[in-house]
């Protein structure tokens, strides 16, 4: 991993999952301060609440690259529950678990299977995890087989990898499998943060499982 200091750059240079396993260990316990809450950090809230409007389903909920829980918390302060968190890092499940909106803590490596059985979940949220030097599309598959017919998905992915990195092929590749496909793009950061994190763009892909 570079040995730079744990930030948004340092994340977006990450190469292998062990790389983020070194990383998040060093954000931990910072990230909730000096990232999200510096860079007016909205998007677990953005992505919640289209995910709780449309949300119908039988309940779990997975937490995909849940990190610190941002997301558990806003799906609460919806009334959801329960929800799952699964995520590579084990420190930043630590601090996840710490917030008490989880039923269960998971770690695992979303770029290969995971140790849950199939059809487990009524729906499956991702914030953040979807990024340069995170997850790709692949992991994909691998969503769909931990939820059950009729889950409800809302998937947070980087605008600048959705197509470069095959998520609009991935999901074009999917017909027959989902159904009600809608994108739409959030900007995740707020007014405090500095200008080039305003312009970024996560396209946010809500679908369900056939
Ligand atoms: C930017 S954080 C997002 C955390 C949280 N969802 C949020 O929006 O604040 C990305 C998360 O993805 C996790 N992650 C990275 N690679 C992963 C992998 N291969 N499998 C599972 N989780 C992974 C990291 O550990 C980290 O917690």
């Amino acid at each position: 991993m570079a040995d730079s200091k744990p930030d948004r750059d340092a994340a977006y240079a990450l190469k292998t999952p062990e790389d983020s396993v070194a990383l998040y260990r060093e954000w931990a316990k910072t990230y909730d301060q000096d990232f999200a809450k510096a860079n007016d950090y909205r998007n677990p809230q953005l992505i919640a609440e289209q995910f709780a409007k449309r949300c119908d389903v039988d309940m779990p909920v997975l937490d995909v690259g849940a990190g610190t829980g941002l997301v558990g918390e806003a799906l609460t302060a919806h009334g959801l529950a329960p929800i799952d968190a699964l995520d590579i890092s084990h420190e930043m499940l630590v601090v996840a678990d710490s917030k008490g909106c989880y039923r269960n803590i998971i770690q695992g490596d979303l770029t290969g299977q995971v140790d849950i059985p199939d059809s487990s979940y009524g729906g499956v949220i991702s914030v953040g995890t979807f990024t340069h030097g995170h997850v790709g599309s692949e992991a994909i598959d691998e969503l769909l087989r931990l939820a059950r017919s009729g889950a409800l998905f809302a998937l947070g992915i980087n605008a600048e990898v959705y197509k470069a990195n095959g998520f609009a092929a991935k999901f074009a590749s999917l017909k027959g499998r989902i159904d009600g496909f809608e994108i739409f793009e959030t900007c995740g950061y707020g007014k405090q943060a500095e200008a080039r994190l305003q312009q970024t763009r996560s396209s946010v892909a809500l679908f369900r499982k056939r």
